[in-house]
């Protein structure tokens, strides 16, 4: 069994240290966390609600000034230095885009960057649905930023990534990951407004229940690709439902009744994106009510009827998402549990009774390995803080 319950490693020095086996002088360091959504799966690109939390995960940046116009970036997980020149920046279809897509989409917004020493490690998984990607778009916008003497508001921030990952990396995703990496916070879950950006911290109380994370330990492989041809799907539905609706705009202006009243004149797997995203949008709604209430069996529910829908009519799952999550609802303390991010393949997140959580994490390790042969990662963690400088 693999169960990490994650120590938090804020030592500047260690980090300092690690950048100069690389780089000379004292960089400054930003830390940004990974995250969960706990529901709200593929609503924030249709403009719906989502409600996602920070883990005690991170990526780090070290990072220091260069007067040439170069930007030297050293991969600790890759194990690899690659050099760019800031006068001409453009995709390289490898790791680097994250970062290059960032200082790109600064200098278009006239960021005055005249080059860079970059030193960057992650402990979120790479591929595992946590949003490795976005946290470390945004630590190393806020590394580039703090060059140029310039405190951003976090919602400018967090589209600035967004765009970066957008056009660099070809991943059409929502604005969810990179805003609640800028904006969550300790102990609270975000609930966004992913048309408004107006957003709400609500208080997660953490003594009786815990989200535990079981990573399937399969990357999505599909990603971009299905991903984007879902983005597709949705805007299909939107362009077919406003020839009756013309007032709509996104999915997050239709009712359920709206839907159904057009359900045999849509193309069936249409019908069943919009259904997903439509019936989704209501569910995340009912959640923030139920944790505000203290309600975690109707929490629960919900979170298992996410994880059908996107099963079954968005059809992001895969064979070891839903063997996760089967065995995870069969166990006790268990009050839901859904795919969680992109889909097709990456993390669970599992609503648990505190009392149980450490039998679940061992019992749960050794289920799916004994059905797939593949060893879990689980990850108990407190909510985290949004992203921050070390200092
Ligand atoms: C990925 C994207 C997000 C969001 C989720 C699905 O994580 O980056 O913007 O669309 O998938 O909810």
């Amino acid at each position: 069994m693999n169960h990490t319950n994650q120590k938090i490693n804020n030592n500047k020095e260690y980090f300092i240290s690690e950048f100069q086996k690389h780089f000379d002088g004292i960089p400054r360091i930003f830390r940004a966390p990974g995250r969960i959504n706990l529901i709200g799966g593929h609503t924030d690109y249709n403009e719906g609600f989502v409600l996602p939390i920070l883990l005690n995960q991170y990526t780090t940046v070290a990072i220091t000034p260069r007067n040439d116009y170069q930007l030297h970036v050293w991969s600790e997980n890759m194990n690899e230095l690659l050099t760019f020149s800031i006068k001409d920046l453009k995709p390289n279809g490898n790791w680097s885009d994250y970062i290059v897509g960032v200082a790109k989409e600064l200098l278009d917004e006239n960021f005055l960057l005249s080059g860079a020493n970059v030193c960057i490690k992650s402990e979120i998984p790479i591929g595992g649905g946590l949003s490795s990607s976005a946290a470390v778009e945004v630590a190393i916008a806020k590394g580039f930023l703090s060059l140029v003497g310039n405190t951003m508001n976090k919602s400018k921030v967090a589209r600035i990534c967004q765009r970066a990952e957008n056009k660099f990396v070809g991943m059409k995703s929502g604005i969810m990951d990179q805003f609640v990496i800028v904006q969550g916070k300790i102990n609270h879950v975000l609930f966004l407004d992913c048309r408004s950006l107006e957003f709400e911290h609500i208080s997660l109380p953490t003594d009786n229940i815990r989200f535990v994370v079981c990573n399937t330990k399969i990357t999505h492989k599909l990603g971009a690709s299905a991903y984007n041809k879902r983005i597709i799907e949705c805007e299909e539905g939107v362009r077919l439902l406003q020839e009756v609706y013309p007032n709509i705009n996104a999915l997050r202006d239709v009712s359920l009744r709206q839907l159904t009243n057009l359900k045999n004149t849509l193309p069936n797997v249409i019908q069943r994106r919009c259904y997903h995203v439509i019936s989704e949008n209501e569910r995340v709604i009912k959640s923030a009510a139920a944790i505000k209430q203290n309600q975690f069996a109707l929490l629960g529910n919900l979170i298992n009827e996410s994880h059908d829908s996107l099963r079954d009519n968005y059809e992001v799952s895969c064979n070891e998402l839903n063997i996760m999550v089967e065995l995870a609802r069969e166990l006790p303390g268990v009050l839901g549990a859904r795919l969680t991010g992109g889909g097709f393949g990456g993390c669970t997140i599992t609503l648990v009774e505190t009392e149980y959580v450490e039998n679940f994490t061992q019992e749960i390790s050794t289920k799916y390995e004994q059905k797939t042969g593949l060893i879990p990662e689980i990850y108990v963690s407190e909510p985290a803080g949004g992203a921050f400088e070390l200092v």
